[in-house]
């Protein structure tokens, strides 16, 4: 019966839809095609910075870094210099370079500083001193550039500078997101003196948002390097302002600060090579461990005949993976972390677990091959870029949630980021994504926390790359990098389809799909049928990416679900 009724719904979806949905009013983001050069971006301002780099000559890192540095201006909420960034690239020689500008834990941090009478305190966490690690962004971006880029910290700055210093418009969003957090932007005076109209009325859309301060930190990093940001006036600013109002935050943490190089991770799925971020973000082990798990279906074949089969595979890898997140992965400077864990026999083993038919209970993480021996040496915007040479760049960046911390330190204009609300502050306590983890990623003094954060490249069979992607939103940036990959290779959409169509995302705890709007609503039935809870979310996420079309050209993709913008030439 059931086969009778999916063999029509299959005729209707798969033919339009495929597996997932673009319900037929989606417009599919901001797309364009190019032959010489491509970036995306959540903001056209950072979009154009990037645009103005790169017909200038400079090539991909310049340009993301530069796009970068302008959206910590123009859209501060989600990434700035207050918080970090993971950079994945792939070099025009062929080589990657993975540079892990994660925030840091201050020294005085400890397993339990946010728990109080034996109960955790997220709000500690999230809000206000305590709640930020030292940032990473500006070291990881200085990196960057004097790795593989061409152009200098100063100029990779101006355009964010300018933005800062002249104002510019803000949308229904931002203005949004302002509102969204008034209470706790209030409750600090440098915020406040940021977002507010008089002392009372927070910026409305279509008002213009000066940052003086911002522009002339901004300025100096620009004038004095680094330095004045981890070891100057401005490390002295905020450690000051810390300590008189029972942050932790040291200039000795500023200084022991270093943006880090780390080995990406290379796994392969279905004749491409698809290479990620390793720890401290969970992005690169997972978006590996799902593809590995998923390549023991023939999804294509599975998603032709049954949709609703095919999401629920996809459901059920997301949720063996993100019980072993929960479990084994943290910083791995400090924790063992398995390589096992995109070993290939045990996804296999994982694979062997799922049902078609129903839901499997996962009650606890596994245990991948030598996980005791052979470990890892250890609210967010993704920009995506390329260039005719071959560089191909993914950045995402972060403050943490909305306004990271809320606290601008005054006189320094930069929103402070919340990413210790990262880590597992107190067992079983799920984080603002609602997320639970374990021993490996408990706060320690200096240790990074773990991220979700998922640039990715995808090499061809040749080693070309053909596709940089990468997304924002806490773990279901994992779960959107595969949907990407799996639409793009497995159910052969184009780029725009593939970041346009609804999501679905499962991360274990709790244990429940949560699905945009747009999912196909016989799908959504189709689950609850098979014992999944299902819960409608307005927004999965927001994506960024570039891929190589068969005609040589570029195509960049910003999300639909935002005013975003991607350009080329
Ligand atoms: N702060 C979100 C992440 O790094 O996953």
């Amino acid at each position: 019966m059931r086969h009778l009724h999916w063999s029509l719904l299959c005729m209707i979806f798969v033919a339009s839809w495929m597996a997932f949905g673009v319900s037929p009013e989606a417009s599919f983001g901001d797309t364009a095609t190019a032959e010489h050069f491509m970036i995306a971006t959540v903001h056209p301002l950072a979009t154009d910075a990037g645009v103005e780099v790169l017909r200038a000559g400079g090539n991909a890192v310049d340009a993301a870094v530069t796009a970068a540095l302008t959206l910590g201006v123009v859209d501060g909420e989600n990434s700035g210099i207050g918080g970090g960034c993971l950079i994945l690239i792939r070099s025009a020689d062929g080589t990657f370079t993975a540079i892990d500008g994660r925030e840091t834990a201050p020294a005085a941090a400890h397993r339990d500083m946010f728990v109080r009478d034996g109960k955790p305190q997220p709000t500690a966490s999230q809000t206000g001193p305590l709640a930020s690690g030292v940032p990473g962004a500006v070291a990881a971006y200085k990196l960057a550039l004097d790795r593989c880029g061409t152009i200098s910290l100063a100029r990779a700055l101006d355009p964010g500078a300018k933005a800062a210093a002249e104002g510019f418009v803000i949308s229904e969003s931002y203005a949004k997101a302002v509102a969204g957090e008034r209470h706790h932007l209030h409750d600090f005076p440098g915020s406040r003196a940021v977002f507010f109209r008089g002392d009372d009325k927070p910026i409305a859309a279509g008002e213009r948002l000066v940052q003086t301060d911002l522009a002339n930190t901004y300025r100096q990093i620009g004038s004095h390097g680094i330095e004045w940001f981890y070891r100057g006036e401005f490390a002295r600013t905020v450690s000051a302002w810390m300590k008189e109002h029972g942050g932790i935050l040291t200039t000795a943490d500023f200084a022991a600060y270093d943006a880090k190089l780390r080995e990406p991770i290379r796994s392969t799925y279905r004749g491409y090579e698809v290479v990620g971020f390793p720890p401290p973000s969970s992005g690169g082990v997972h978006v590996a461990q799902v593809l590995n798990i998923l390549e023991n279906f023939d999804l294509r074949e599975i998603a032709e005949r049954d949709p609703l089969e095919a999401t629920h595979l996809t459901a059920e890898a997301f949720k063996l993976a993100f019980a072993d997140r929960a479990h084994w992965l943290g910083d791995s400077d400090f924790v063992s972390v398995p390589r096992g864990l995109t070993d290939k026999q045990y996804a296999k083993q994982l694979a062997g677990k799922i049902d078609g038919r129903w839901v499997v209970d996962v009650a606890a993480h596994g245990e991948p091959p030598n996980f005791a021996q052979d470990v890892f040496g250890r609210h967010t915007t993704h920009i995506a870029a390329a260039d005719g040479a071959g560089n191909w760049v993914g950045i995402t960046a972060t403050v943490n949630t909305t306004f990271g911390s809320k606290v601008i330190v005054p006189g320094t204009g930069v929103i402070l980021n919340n990413e210790m609300d990262d880590f597992s502050i107190f067992p079983g306590m799920p984080n603002a994504f609602g997320l639970v983890g374990a021993e490996n990623n408990s706060v320690a003094a200096g240790k990074r926390p773990l991220s979700s954060m998922s640039p990715t490249i995808v090499l061809d069979s040749h080693g070309k790359p053909v596709l940089t992607v990468g997304a924002a939103g806490g773990p279901k940036i994992i779960t959107q990098v595969l949907h990407v990959i799996l639409r793009t290779i497995d159910y052969g959409q184009s780029l725009d389809l593939a970041v346009a169509g609804s999501r679905f995302h499962h991360q274990w705890r709790p244990n429940c799909v949560s699905y945009e709007k747009g999912l196909a609503e016989p799908i959504v039935d189709g689950l609850r049928t098979l014992g999944h809870n299902v819960e409608v979310v307005s927004s999965a996420g927001r994506t960024q990416a570039i891929a190589l079309r068969p005609d040589g050209k570029l195509i960049g993709v910003a999300d639909p679900r935002v005013s975003g913008k991607a350009a080329g030439e």
